[in-house]
């Protein structure tokens, strides 16, 4: 079956969730990838917990608080830094070789996100990396109120694309949202950046590529 459409998660997959934290290492000091590492993991069980309560709060929220805790938990010091931080997130770098990835891809399929991020964060961190232009759609969890893995996430690829689940290659860097593509029934590519050993055994992507660079030849 051909690829109609490619999928890209957002934070960890086009955009790097520690930029942010990296443009103020020096003034946070040497708790600085402790802090970084403490608000990513912290930001996504609060997904989870709350999607499994139903109690849902928009991905920024969850940012917000996120990083209270990891200031508490890392660094203390960093606390006035908080404002500055958090307008970094909405502003974080894409990886080098987002634009020239999508560009090659976009000839003969559509292209889009699919993401927990709130729409009004989605939309600065495309404009900042200057990619809405590649894009055919900017999909938020936020439409439906849970986040990844739940299956109503990934129908809504479908629902705004028009393509079957066979024709889309998902492609995300966080293993647990490949693991929920792949259960989906997408064509999952695992963007491995950091080298990370494999996981969810039953649940295999596709394709393993240490970047977005191998997907478009
Ligand atoms: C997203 C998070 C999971 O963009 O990285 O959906």
């Amino acid at each position: 079956m051909a690829i109609r459409a490619y999928v890209f998660d957002a934070y960890g997959t086009l955009f790097d969730v520690h930029a942010a934290v990296r443009r103020h290492a020096a003034a946070i000091g040497p708790e600085s990838q402790r802090l970084s590492d403490i608000w990513r993991t912290k930001q996504l069980e609060y997904t989870w917990v709350r999607s499994l309560m139903g109690r849902y709060r928009d991905f920024w929220s969850l940012t917000e608080e996120a990083l209270d805790h990891a200031i508490a938990a890392a660094a203390p010091g960093a606390a006035p830094l908080r404002a500055q931080l958090l307008d970094a997130y909405r502003e974080l770098d894409a990886y080098p070789e987002v634009r020239g990835v999508l560009t090659r891809l976009k000839d003969g399929a559509s292209l889009a996100i699919l993401s927990n991020g709130s729409p009004d964060m989605l939309d600065a961190a495309v404009a900042s990396a200057g990619i809405g232009d590649l894009l055919d759609a900017v999909i938020s969890v936020d439409d439906i109120g849970v986040f990844k893995t739940a299956p109503a996430v990934y129908d809504l690829v479908g629902e705004r694309l028009g393509v079957g689940p066979e024709e889309v290659s998902f492609q995300s860097s966080n293993r647990w949202d490949i693991a929920g593509a792949v259960a989906y029934g997408f064509r999952a590519a695992w963007i491995n950046r950091s080298g990370q050993p494999d996981e969810y055994p039953d649940l295999a992507p596709a394709l393993v590529l240490p970047s977005l660079e191998g997907l478009a030849g």
